[in-house]
């Protein structure tokens, strides 16, 4: 079992050049064991093109199709393909190395990574770690456009379908369009285990179907009394409180995008429990999800994080997004704005107004910037009428700042404040 204090997470991401941005670190905030990430910014900033090509760095520990390392006799076998420079388009191909000399090893890894646009730091023997355990950690990728396709269940499928996808770059495309197979499975494998007395399973099987209705319920909003299987469609019913039945097909698209993410993982970790026999661990592992807040309304924006992070307490999330509803919404994460550069902590953003979000994250040309920008209007038109008599001057500003202050940024808001206490000295002073 892989515990939290010897997993490799994520510490620090180098993005050499992310199409809008170059050059730069997000170092992640020092949180034990682990920080999450969310990257916000503007449109364009270059938050999708960070996930996709971490997550194109990861599948290079995943596969040998990129880096590939594996202990072998304390030396280490290196075979990198062949790997396209981005910029200039030329192609590089590096052999395969039996190599024990690891500052050999380190140059040669520095000298691949001018063709990565991000660069996740970790420690020097990731590749290693992932390589030996990779049936027992939780990675997946789930992009900004994603959708459930289900698919039409026809029976049973060997279990090994998953298992053998588990460490391939496309696996959370399988996975989450495969999520009913996998319950039917699951379920088939739990009449033959009543069959063979096997009591222990049965329950297990109960318990990972019982966590289910609970979680789906919390989510849903509604009761859900049970999750019914039909054995001979391969069908599965959600019986809500209010007597509705409805198939996973038919939920609404927010469901359904929080439904995708929930499976994948309850399937992945599902399966390394199964691996393990050990049906209370909590596997280790790093989940990039573009835009989590897609397709939500603003409580689910909220509740999704929170959600995720205590299903699976052990893993690290790594997230791009435009909402503020997601980013105030988790404790132990680091908020990396691409488009200023700025690093925050969650206990800033927590508990923050989330216009106050809008306008120190995000500047948008929206509703609440031109709140904003009418106050400083209204602010400049005071100045410019009594500029010359502060007395008057501060007793004008003292509405106008009741009615905004809620819209206020905090840099706006100490401003505003400040220049009131100007005019109250300079009253002072003059009478
Ligand atoms: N393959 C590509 N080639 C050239 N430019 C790209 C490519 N992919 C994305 N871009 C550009 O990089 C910038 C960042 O895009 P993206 O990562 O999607 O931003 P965000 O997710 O923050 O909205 C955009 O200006 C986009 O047009
Ligand atoms: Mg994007």
């Amino acid at each position: 079992m892989i515990t939290p204090e010897e997993f490799p997470y994520i510490k620090s991401l180098y993005v050499n050049d992310c199409y809008a941005y170059q050059d730069f670190d997000i170092t992640l905030h020092d949180y034990k064991p682990f920080s999450h990430l969310i990257l916000t910014g503007k449109n364009g900033s270059g938050k999708s093109t960070i996930l996709e090509h971490l997550h194109n760095y990861i599948s290079g520990w995943q596969t040998i199709d990129g880096r590939w390392f594996q202990a072998s006799n304390n030396s280490l076998l290196l075979y990198i393909g062949t790997l396209r420079n981005e910029r200039d388009g030329k192609l590089k191909t590096y052999k395969r190395y039996d190599e024990t000399d690891n500052d050999y090893r380190q140059r040669l890894i520095n000298e691949l990574n001018k063709y990565e646009r991000v660069i996740p730091s970790i420690n020097t023997v990731v590749e290693v770690f992932w390589e030996q355990n990779k049936s027992l950690i939780v990675y997946s990728y789930f992009k900004a456009k994603r959708g459930y396709q289900s698919q039409k269940v026809e029976g049973p499928s060997k279990e090994s379908d998953f298992t053998s996808k588990i460490d391939s770059p496309e696996s959370t495309a399988y996975f989450t369009s495969s999520f009913k197979q996998y319950l039917v499975n699951k379920k088939i494998d739990q009449a033959f285990a009543q069959i063979d007395q096997l009591t222990e399973e049965v329950k297990v099987t109960e318990a990972f179907f019982e966590t289910l209705r609970e979680k789906l319920s919390d989510i849903f909003d509604i009761r859900i009394n049970s999750i019914d299987f039909d054995h001979k469609n391969y069908e599965f019913y959600l019986h809500l409180e209010d007597g509705r039945k409805l198939t996973f097909e038919v939920l609404p698209e927010g469901f359904s995008a929080v439904l995708t993410i929930l499976m994948d993982l309850f399937m992945r970790v599902d399966l390394i429990r199964k691996q393990l026999n050990e049906y209370t661990y909590n596997p280790c592992g790093i989940v990039l999800i573009d835009e989590p807040e897609a397709h939500l309304h603003l409580q689910l924006q909220e509740q999704i994080l929170p959600l995720l992070t205590s299903l699976f307490p052990n893993i690290q999330f790594i997230a791009a997004t435009h909402s503020p509803a997601v980013i105030a919404s988790i404790k132990n994460a680091t908020i990396f704005d691409l488009t200023t550069k700025e690093t925050r902590i969650s206990e800033e953003a927590v508990g923050r107004s989330y216009s106050d979000l809008m306008m120190s994250h995000f500047e948008l040309n929206n509703e609440y910037s031109n709140i904003a920008d009418g106050i400083i209007a209204q602010v400049d038109k005071a100045v410019a009428e009594f500029g010359n008599n502060p007395a008057r001057l501060r007793e004008v500003l003292q509405p106008i700042y009741d009615a905004n202050s809620a819209y206020l940024s905090p840099t706006l808001k100490v401003k505003f404040e400040l220049l009131m206490a100007e005019q109250e000295a300079k009253a002072v002073a003059h009478s």
